[in-house]
């Protein structure tokens, strides 16, 4: 399957995603995880990123199109994929386009996690990631660690995202809502979203998720 994921940060994406991807034996592609992992490496790239996530603001496009493409080009998913943070706006919503038609392949799905603004401050604010990998996610109070401040899957320190900050979070929801939000109707003008509600317990999540998915597929 192909499957975009969508909702407003702290709606639960990549906890869904790490989940979900492995339930459909597909990668997880995230733009965010990518950005962070190059931070990390201290590359071009992640210099360049870092200044926009900071701000709250969406890494410019050109970067970004050619950072996923290279990704989504790699062997393992050539059977399918799910993107986790991209597109992000419509004119990435059409470069996927345009790279899939190119392809002949096209999108099975593109997943929107209905969640409120109150509860994605308390999920934002909670969260603590692994500075191996940005895909290990906690939550102090929801989802804690074993141990304190260690991660669980690998032993790495668990901190707050730099981004995860009030001030920046308001700016990134901001940015959701004028940017991110208008490919909802992009894509359901193709008849691609399914929604769901993304709050309640992680598991009982993902079985919404895959049910709804299940029912995606089985009308296509
Ligand atoms: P990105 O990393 O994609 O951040 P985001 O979209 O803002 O989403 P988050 O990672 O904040 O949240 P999530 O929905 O994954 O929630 P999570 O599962 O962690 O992007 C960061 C930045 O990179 C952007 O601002 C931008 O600058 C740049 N960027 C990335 N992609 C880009 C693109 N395509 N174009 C341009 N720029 C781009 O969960 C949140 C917390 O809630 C966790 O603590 C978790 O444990 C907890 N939780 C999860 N589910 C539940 C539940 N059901 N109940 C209670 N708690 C829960």
């Amino acid at each position: 399957m192909r499957i975009v994921l969508v909702g407003p940060p702290g709606a639960g994406k990549g906890t869904q995603a790490v989940r979900l991807a492995e339930k459909l034996s597909i990668p997880h592609i995230s733009t965010g995880d990518l950005f962070r992992a190059n931070i990390s490496g201290q590359t071009e790239l992640g210099k360049l990123a870092k200044s926009y996530m900071d701000a709250g603001e969406l890494v410019p496009d050109e970067v970004t199109i050619a950072m996923a493409k290279d990704r989504m080009e790699q062997p393992d998913a050539e059977g399918g994929f799910l993107l986790d943070g991209f597109p992000r706006n419509v004119s990435q919503a059409e470069a996927l386009d345009e790279l899939l038609t190119g392809e002949s392949i096209t999108l099975d799905a593109v997943l929107d996690l209905e969640v409120s603004e109150d509860e994605v401050v308390k999920r934002i604010a909670g969260r603590r990631i692994c500075r191996n990998d940005s895909s290990h996610v906690f939550h102090v109070t929801y989802s804690k660690p074993k141990r304190e401040g260690v991660c669980d899957v690998c032993g790495g320190e668990l901190y707050q995202r730099d981004d995860d900050h009030e001030d920046t979070v308001r700016k990134r929801l901001e940015v959701y809502h004028s940017q991110t939000e208008p490919i909802i109707d992009y894509y359901k003008a193709q008849g691609l979203v399914v929604t769901i509600p993304a709050l309640g317990p992680v598991d009982e999540i993902t079985r919404r998720a895959l049910e709804a998915l299940k029912r995606e597929d089985a009308t296509q």
